[in-house]
């Protein structure tokens, strides 16, 4: 499977740390230092998820020298999509003018885009001829509990897209970092669920007529546990991919990781053995965007310059569920 196009997108409104805490018991320095993140972006009042994603993925067609009509199937990657139904992704291909296609979300939180490349290489396996428009988009703010210092500090709003298909295209753009070979991809989970969660709208506490939205409705984390789970799991997944598909970390030329925060970032380049100057990071300027975060960072690295031909790059992230996964890619 190879990545032929990618894209992302960046809402347009700027919230800076100080910002933040002008409403909340919080400065820019805590933030800073517990977790490297200095603004975010946060999605405009009119724009929900499914906007997002299609600017990111009109990028991506583009940059794949494809056209719409050339999508067989859409994923979106989000876990704060527009509404319960339709997905997402039908709201997007609807968006894109994609005529006809499979279309539906991925619910692996910040997990999403990883899991979706490995839901992509299954549908290869059975149609060869698939051109996959892969997406991971998420509008969490909307998500977050805006009184919850020790969660809504982190996230911010965003999409990250790229175009995969079996074989390169005849009809791509000569010269370029594409196609970039998917050599392998591992995704799992187990467990955590009630570390990291969000019910609001969910039908175990279902919205009624009348109800007072509590901060039950929105994202509660145990942040501890969850640095914990994503450090280990992040380090020990990657090492087994690089097993798996015989190379070792002496093989990576960049390492773009989940964006969650530095210190998680840097605690899994440690374990690894990774020296932290392979890591493209972002993340001080977007926070974590959940499933957005790791096509959001390879966009911004290839657009960047950051990765040459040649190239070999790991993938690594983690999420609520818990979710996890990391893959290796060749450009
Ligand atoms: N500003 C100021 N003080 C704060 C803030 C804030 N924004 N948030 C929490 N605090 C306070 C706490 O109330 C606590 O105060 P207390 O000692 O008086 O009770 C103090 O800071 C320390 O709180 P801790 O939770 O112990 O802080 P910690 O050092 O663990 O950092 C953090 C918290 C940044 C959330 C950390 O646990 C972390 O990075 N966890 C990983 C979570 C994560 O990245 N989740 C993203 C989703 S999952 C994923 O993407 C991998």
């Amino acid at each position: 499977m190879h990545i032929q196009g990618i894209g992302y997108y960046a809402p347009e409104r700027i919230v800076d740390n100080d910002a933040l805490s002008a409403d909340l018991d919080t400065s820019d320095a805590w933030i800073r230092s517990r977790t490297g993140i200095r603004t975010r972006r946060l999605a405009a009042d009119n724009q929900a998820c499914s906007d997002l994603a299609a600017e990111a993925g009109k990028m991506a067609i583009i940059s794949a020298g494809c056209t719409p009509e050339n999508i067989t199937h859409i994923i979106v990657g989000t876990v704060s999509g527009d509404a319960a139904f339709p997905a997402t992704a039908c709201l997007l291909q609807s968006k894109l003018k994609i005529p006809t296609a499979m279309a539906f979300d991925l619910g692996a939180a910040c997990s999403g885009f990883l899991f979706g490349m490995q839901v992509a290489q299954g549908i290869m396996a059975a149609e060869p001829e698939a051109t996959i428009l892969l997406v991971g988009a998420e509008t969490l703010s909307r998500r977050v509990n805006w009184q919850d210092r020790s969660t809504c500090v982190l996230f911010g709003d965003g999409a990250g897209a790229v175009v995969l298909k079996a074989s390169p295209d005849a009809c791509m753009p000569p010269g370029g970092i594409f196609p970039a070979l998917v050599e392998g991809v591992i995704c799992e989970g187990g467990g955590g669920g009630e570390l990291l969660c969000c019910y609001g709208g969910g039908t175990r506490y279902p919205y009624r007529h009348g109800d007072i939205i509590g901060p039950e409705y929105f994202l509660h984390m145990n942040g501890q546990e969850v640095f914990k789970h994503a450090v280990r799991a992040m380090s020990d997944i990657s090492s087994r991919l690089l097993k798996r598909l015989g190379r070792s970390v002496e093989d990576l030329d960049l390492v773009v990781p989940h964006q969650a925060n530095l210190r998680i970032v840097k605690a899994v380049l440690e374990r690894l053995q990774v020296p932290e100057g392979k890591a493209f990071l972002n993340l001080d300027r977007y926070g974590n965007t959940s499933a957005a975060s790791i096509p959001m960072a390879l966009a911004e690295a290839h657009i960047q310059g950051v990765i040459r031909p040649g190239f070999r790059v790991l993938l690594t992230t983690f999420g609520a569920g818990f979710t996890w996964g990391a893959a290796l890619v060749k450009y």
